[in-house]
């Protein structure tokens, strides 16, 4: 093939692309790229032949040959602009056979979860859910619960006043603790009575990584004819070596809390140490950890209530659903709770 009959091919690639592509249709207009642009078309196929001629004619051919290039990729790209995109559903790489898109599962936050696992070891014992609300007035968060008016006890518990007053003229207060509730479940139904409570409660305290104004308690309730401390110890035993497992040992010291005489604080042997307390950061190497308070329905409560004390006896437990969850999730700084970073939360 000389030059001359090199440029009469040229000449007519160009028109039979001229023709395709006036009657393309987006259906077909890759094809007609693949045909004339590809890199085995009809015009990759001339450039190759170039190799055969001299220096002089490769440089006036070769310039023919990509400005013919250049035009046939601009009416492609006309044509196909016009036909609205001009790719068709599979050329767009348009798979209908595959897989969705994968996209993040959700989970229940960890205090949830903790919620969940201590209100299962409450059921477990008998104890029915019951409910309470977070705003409250003074008579159930305190008054019945045996804290008289300016009664020091009420320092323990900074409180959180709404600026509304209730039918007796004393301020409503965001609940400090989950005990109004043992209030209400008392009103509401005689003894016998087994009941617990979780929930969100509210304290006016600066944030740190064990302290927080808003967080959570759960605390159960037992009021019948003879129940003893020994009901309570064994009960909190039981409650503790569900959550902990059996080698958990716990143990009472006391405390004081005005509803309940004698009252007591539950510690539990550290579940990071196991109770060796050799370096422990956790226990601070006391081999021990303190988790819940607890005691005897004080005779003022089942009073407040309507319940005659010599009839009836209880015990109350309480615990912090935080602290639970700390150790349950090896968390070391509570803020983690509410600052919801997926990072952290993956790692569970
Ligand atoms: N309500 C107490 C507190 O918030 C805890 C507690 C509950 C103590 C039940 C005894 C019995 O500190």
């Amino acid at each position: 093939m000389n030059a001359a009959e090199w440029k009469e091919k040229l000449s007519r690639v160009g028109e039979s692309f001229s023709s395709a592509i006036s009657g393309a249709a987006a259906g077909n207009i890759a094809e007609v790229e693949l045909q004339f642009l590809g890199r085995k078309g009809e015009l990759a196929l001339l450039l190759r032949d170039l190799g055969s001629f001299t220096i002089e004619e490769k440089k006036e051919l070769g310039r023919l040959g990509n400005e013919l290039k250049a035009r046939l990729v601009a009416a492609l790209e006309a044509r196909k602009a016009e036909l609205g995109g001009g790719k068709s559903k599979a050329a767009a790489g348009l798979d209908l056979t595959l897989s969705g898109l994968p996209f993040p599962k959700g989970s229940l936050h960890p205090i949830t979860q903790t919620i969940v696992r201590l209100s299962e070891a409450y059921l477990k014992l008998g104890f029915a859910m019951a409910d309470g609300c977070h705003i409250e007035d003074d008579r159930h968060n305190f008054e019945a619960l045996n804290f008289p008016p300016d009664h020091p006890a009420r320092d323990m518990q900074d409180t959180f006043y709404v600026g509304v007053k209730d039918s007796s003229g004393k301020d409503m207060l965001l609940r400090t603790h989950t005990s109004p509730v043992q209030i209400r479940s008392m009103m509401a139904a005689p003894p016998p009575l087994r009941v617990f409570h979780p929930g969100r409660v509210f304290r006016s305290e600066a944030v740190d990584a064990s302290h927080s104004f808003v967080f959570h308690q759960v605390e159960g309730l037992y009021v019948d004819r003879n129940v003893s401390m020994a009901d309570l110890k064994w009960t909190v035993d039981a409650f503790i070596k569900d959550l902990f497992g059996s080698s958990a040992k716990v143990r009472f010291a006391p405390s004081y809390f005005p509803f309940v005489e004698p009252g007591a604080q539950v510690e539990i042997s550290c579940v990071f140490c196991g109770g060796k307390a050799d370096k422990c950061p956790v226990c601070k190497s006391t081999g021990w950890l303190e988790m819940l308070g607890a005691g005897m329905v004080h005779p003022n409560v089942l009073k407040a209530c309507g319940h005659d004390p010599e009839k009836w006896s209880g015990f109350a437990f309480g615990a912090g659903v935080e602290r639970f969850a700390m150790l349950l999730f090896g968390i070391k700084d509570m803020r983690m709770f509410y600052e919801n970073d997926l990072r952290v939360w993956k790692q569970l």
